[in-house]
């Protein structure tokens, strides 16, 4: 039995740290750049062994496609190829003949090895549907990586790294599922998409992009809104401030009076050396935004992924509250990360490979997904606005790229999405659980008749992609039920759309 914090370590893993350490000290943190990333898998992937010995490895089957580099020009070499890994599972299909349908999961900024065992809603449902599963892989992460994309990419070196666009990977979705409807000879099959987080998003926008290859889209904590200032910036940071003032108005308190007395003690002349000591860092601070912004980023995390059973914002609180009154604030503080982390020989500044994810999604970030997440003064953390001159500036330096705020709305919009999809568009299903940071920018509210929205108001981000447990609350278990019986409505309908337009004809 895996202690609840243990279960937990793998949480850090999926931290966003944008620019290492070293830059942002020699920057001030007036942007956040580093924001806490969006994952569907964040409080999925606990343990890896587990993950990895899990033995529904047997129905998977891997596969790869000679995916287009470049959909949308004619030049020579748009032609080349690069393989793109997809996974199929057909154990519960009812197969071609009778147009059974297809779930497809349309992969995130991550390596698809996670999804087939953390995407549960999938593998809990395909016998219900009586479904074929695929998993398609995003470009650019984890095999399905195409040559010329070194990952130490010099500014103005000649990549391919500019086709590592949404718009590229949603064309590589319908290209493989059309692929894979005509192998199998499944022309009828109806389609649904389903992804979490920036998969979420990208579920969302294939449906409004491509009808005729999905039928419907189940888009989990896609936070589609929080682009170009549709909402205000510090959406994000309010709600993990709310989280923590739930769950307990004295820690709350603490955390939010800590950073001055942190700015404090760091003023003193050997200020670095007493917070190294206080919070047993790995390594001596370089400087005071390094411990700021693992505090924040901790304290984004757990709000984030703030799911049951064990609900890692009761957790770290659960510390802060928990140490002897008399404590010091910054010892409290420190009592927090303990809860969390548990005992280790050191904290805030331990060895960590860079992941993948991280490198790309900053890449991601510094082209179009530009989120301008920043903290105004109503947070329990110090204001620090999202500045777009200094976040350009940073991406033009890294990647010499200039970031576009205004493409994603330009391409798929956003701007008064319930004007613009209550008469356009149908079948999508935005999910989310209000506990989420990233809920400030997703879809809160029934659009029209088919384009709806079904939250739980203690849910966290991508709750409901997870897979079912025992000790799920009822609230959740209906959040998921109240989904299949729309995905069902939607494919029941098809289905008499089916017989009386092809009789029609
Ligand atoms: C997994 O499969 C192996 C061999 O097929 C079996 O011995 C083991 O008990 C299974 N584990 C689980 C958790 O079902
Ligand atoms: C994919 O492309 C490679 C290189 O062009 C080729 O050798 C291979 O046969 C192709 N595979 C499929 C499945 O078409
Ligand atoms: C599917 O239909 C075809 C043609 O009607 C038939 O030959 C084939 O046996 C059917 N397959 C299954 C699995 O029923
Ligand atoms: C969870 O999913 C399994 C299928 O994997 C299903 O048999 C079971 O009934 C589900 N449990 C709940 C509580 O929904
Ligand atoms: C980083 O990756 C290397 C190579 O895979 C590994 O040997 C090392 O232990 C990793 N370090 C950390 C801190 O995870
Ligand atoms: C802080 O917030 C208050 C309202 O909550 C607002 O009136 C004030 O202008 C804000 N100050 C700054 C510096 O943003
Ligand atoms: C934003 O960043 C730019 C460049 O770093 C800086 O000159 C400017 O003062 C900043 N704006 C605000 C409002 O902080
Ligand atoms: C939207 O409609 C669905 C289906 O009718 C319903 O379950 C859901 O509660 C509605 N959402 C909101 C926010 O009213
Ligand atoms: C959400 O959780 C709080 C306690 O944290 C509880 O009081 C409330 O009833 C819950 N709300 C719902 C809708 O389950």
């Amino acid at each position: 039995m895996k202690s609840p914090i243990s279960s937990l370590q793998w949480l850090p893993l999926i931290l966003f740290l944008v620019i290492s350490t070293s830059v942002l000290s020699t920057t001030t943190a007036t942007t956040l750049f580093d924001i806490p990333r969006l994952s569907p898998l964040g409080g999925i992937l606990q343990d890896p062994e587990t993950v990895l010995s899990a033995n529904v490895s047997d129905d998977f089957e891997t596969f790869y496609y000679n995916q287009t580099l470049d959909h949308f020009n004619y030049m020579p070499e748009s032609y080349s190829t690069f393989p793109q890994r997809y996974v199929i599972n057909s154990k519960y299909w009812d197969g071609a003949n009778r147009s059974a349908p297809i779930l497809a999961y349309l992969g995130a900024e991550a390596p698809l090895d996670g999804a087939m065992y953390g995407i549960g809603f999938l593998t809990d449902n395909a016998a219900e549907f009586k479904s074929l599963l695929v998993y398609i892989e995003h470009r650019y992460y984890g095999k399905s990586i195409p040559s010329g994309s070194s990952r130490e990419v010099a500014p103005g070196k000649a990549s391919t790294l500019g086709y590592f666009n949404s718009a590229q990977a949603i064309a590589d979705y319908a290209e493989i599922i059309i692929y894979l409807k005509e192998k199998l000879q499944a022309q009828y099959s109806p389609v649904i998409v389903i992804g979490g987080s920036y998969g979420g998003m990208l579920a969302s926008w294939f449906r409004l992009k491509y009808p005729h290859v999905a039928i419907g889209a189940l888009a989990s904590s896609a936070p589609i809104l929080y682009f170009d200032d549709i909402i205000p910036q510090d959406g994000y940071y309010c709600i993990v401030t709310k989280d923590f003032r739930e769950a307990s108005e004295t820690c709350y308190q603490t955390i939010k009076n800590s950073w001055s007395i942190i700015d404090e003690v760091a003023s003193k002349p050997d200020g670095l050396s007493i917070l190294s000591k206080t919070f047993k860092t790995c390594n001596p601070l370089d400087s005071i935004y390094e411990l700021k912004n693992y505090l924040r980023l901790m304290y984004s995390q757990v709000a984030q992924y703030n799911s049951p059973p064990h609900y890692p914002v009761t957790i770290v609180c659960g510390g802060i509250d928990g140490a002897p009154p008399e404590t010091d604030i910054l010892d409290k503080v420190f009592a927090g990360v303990v809860a969390y982390k548990g005992n280790s020989k050191c904290y805030v500044n331990a060895p960590e490979n860079i992941s993948e994810t991280t490198v790309g999604w900053r890449w991601q970030r510094c082209t179009e997904m530009v989120i301008p997440i920043g903290i105004t003064n109503n947070t329990m953390f110090q204001p620090s606005p999202f500045n777009l001159s200094s976040f350009t500036e940073k991406c033009r330096s890294l990647y010499g790229v200039t970031p576009r705020p205004h493409w994603v709305t330009t391409y798929y919009g956003g701007h008064d999405i319930k004007l613009v999809l209550n008469k356009f568009g149908s079948n999508i299903i935005f999910s989310n659980g209000l506990r989420d940071p990233y809920s400030s920018g997703g879809v809160l509210v029934n659009i029209s008749e088919s384009i709806v929205a079904v939250h739980t108001v203690n849910g966290s981000h991508c709750l409901d992609l997870q897979a079912n447990q025992s000790t799920d609350p009822e609230w959740l278990v209906r959040q998921r039920e109240v989904e299949v019986k729309i995905i069902k409505g939607w494919i029941t309908q098809y289905y008499v759309d089916l017989l009386a337009f092809s009789q029609s004809q």
